[in-house]
Formats: C-alpha cells, sequence, structure tokens
C-alpha cells in the first residue's frame, strides 16, 4: 500500500503520520525529516537544503526526487509506505508516476488535509518539536506532560527554523503557487480522498483510517 498524505503546512500531516503508520504497519518517509536530518548532520545534501528551507522555499526537484527513489527501492519498504510531503511539485509528481511502476508499486490514496489559513498559522506558530524522535506537539493543543520535554523519548523539545511568523507565511504562499495544484492532479487520476483537518486530532484519523480501511 502506497498513501500520499497532502496539504499546507501546519494542516497535520506529520501529526496524523504517528497515528497511521502504527494501525497500518507502513513505513514513513516524509521528506522533511529526512532534510532536516541532513541538515543537523551538514551532509552536502543538507547545505544545499538548508538556504532554501531557511526562507520557506522548496528544495530543487533534482534533490528530492532521489532521496524519495533511494528510498522507495529500501527492501522495508516491500509492504507499504506513507509519503508525506512528498510530490510537492506537479514535475514530482509526475516522475513518481513513472517510476514506480518499475518497481511494482502504483499509488493508492492521496489524503488532502484540509485545514483554514488562520488555523494554519497558530497551529505552526505553536508547535514544538522533539530533537531525538521527531513527535510533534503544540503548545496549546498538544502539550507534553512535562514543559519541553518528549512524552514518548524524554529528548527536548525545540521550535523549527521555518516556524517564525514570516517564514510560515512564504510557506503557506509557495504552497498555493506550487503544491495546490497536485489536488487537481489527482482528483483527474480518481486517488483523491479529503479530509476534514478543523478537528481535533482523533477526529481527523478517524477519518483517515474509514478511508484506508476501505482499501
Ligand atoms: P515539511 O517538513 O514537509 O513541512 P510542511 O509541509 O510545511 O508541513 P509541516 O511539517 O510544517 O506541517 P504538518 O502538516 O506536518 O503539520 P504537523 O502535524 O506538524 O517541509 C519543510 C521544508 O522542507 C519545505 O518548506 C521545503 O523547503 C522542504 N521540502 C520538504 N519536502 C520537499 C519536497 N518534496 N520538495 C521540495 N522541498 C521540500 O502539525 C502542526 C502543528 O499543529 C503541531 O504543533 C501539531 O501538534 C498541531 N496539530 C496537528 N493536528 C492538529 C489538530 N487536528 N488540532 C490541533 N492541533 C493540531
Ligand atoms: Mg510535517
Ligand atoms: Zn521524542
Amino acid at each position: 500500500m502506497l498513501i500520499i498524505l497532502l496539504g499546507p503546512p501546519g494542516a497535520g500531516k506529520g501529526t496524523q503520520a504517528e497515528k497511521i503508520i502504527q494501525k497500518f504497519s507502513l513505513v514513513y518517509i516524509s521528506t522533511g525529516d529526512i532534510l532536516r536530518k541532513a541538515v543537523k548532520e551538514g551532509s552536502a545534501l543538507g547545505r544545499k537544503a538548508r538556504e532554501y528551507m531557511d526562507q520557506g522555499q522548496l528544495v530543487p526537484d533534482n534533490l528530492v526526487v532521489e532521496i524519495v527513489r533511494g528510498r522507495l527501492m529500501e527492501p522495508d519498504c516491500a509492504n507499504g509506505a506513507l509519503l508525506d510531503g512528498f510530490p510537492r511539485t506537479v514535475d514530482q509528481a509526475v516522475f513518481l508516476e513513472q517510476a514506480l511502476p518499475d518497481i511494482d508499486k502504483k499509488v493508492d490514496r492521496v489524503l488532502l488535509i484540509e485545514v483554514d489559513e488562520n488555523e494554519l498559522i497558530e497551529r505552526l506558530t505553536g508547535r514544538r518539536v522533539c530533537g531525538d524522535c521527531g513527535a510533534n506537539y503544540h503548545v496549546k493543543y498538544k502539550s507534553p506532560k512535562v514543559r519541553n520535554v518528549c512524552d514518548q523519548c524524554g529528548g527536548d523539545l525545540y521550535q523549527r527554523d521555518d516556524d517564525t511568523l514570516a517564514t510560515v507565511t512564504e510557506r503557506l504562499e509557495v504552497y498555493k503557487r506550487q503544491t495546490e495544484s497536485l489536488v487537481e492532479f489527482y482528483q483527474e487520476r480518481g486517488l483523491l480522498s479529503s479530509i476534514n483537518g478543523n478537528q481535533d486530532i482523533d477526529g481527523v484519523f478517524d477519518q483517515i483510517s474509514s478511508v484506508l480501511e476501505d482499501l
């Protein structure tokens, strides 16, 4: 099973991914997480990606596409994967469509998480992330038991560099400009399911579960 999570920054893709991969036993592939790890490690990829990410711009397609191709070919993806944050441009989606048959895969469903814009800004500027395991928190909506400490692994929570108000605003613009056209792309292929993201975390997950259980 290959599932894509689509939706604007702050829609709750990472939050829902944590729950989906557990329930449906999928391998999690988040290009954002992979790129942030590369930045942290200071690798060649990370050095190239950083300037784009800090400005809220997309990293060039050729870099991202190679990451995803390599990851999908690894043996643990044989039973299924969940893509979060990829594809994000029509070129990336076309690449995926052309690459998948060669590795005996196809996209089974695209989940579009839709959330009102004001709410997105509130979610992003209040987000905290675990530096060790990547779990997502929110100062108001999903606060950890102990302030700034991860419930799952005890790691320290931090605020992402691109979660400042200025960068968040730019990321939302970039989504509209470069990513939103994927809604039509996948609608035309009969693969899109819209999910109402303006609900609490469990409500969103219930709706996602019922879509995936029907596949
Ligand atoms: P990426 O890491 O993918 O970021 P994004 O798409 O901007 O999405 P976010 O991770 O910000 O939001 P999310 O939907 O995961 O929300 P979350 O669950 O955390 O990409 C970052 C950058 O990397 C890009 O800008 C780009 O530069 C680069 N990049 C990545 N992929 C690329 C690609 N394919 N091509 C080119 N460049 C690429 O939730 C947000 C907050 O809300 C959390 O605090 C959470 O606790 C809270 N929350 C979640 N759900 C709810 C709810 N239902 N109710 C209340 N609060 C909620
Ligand atoms: Mg995310
Ligand atoms: Zn953690």
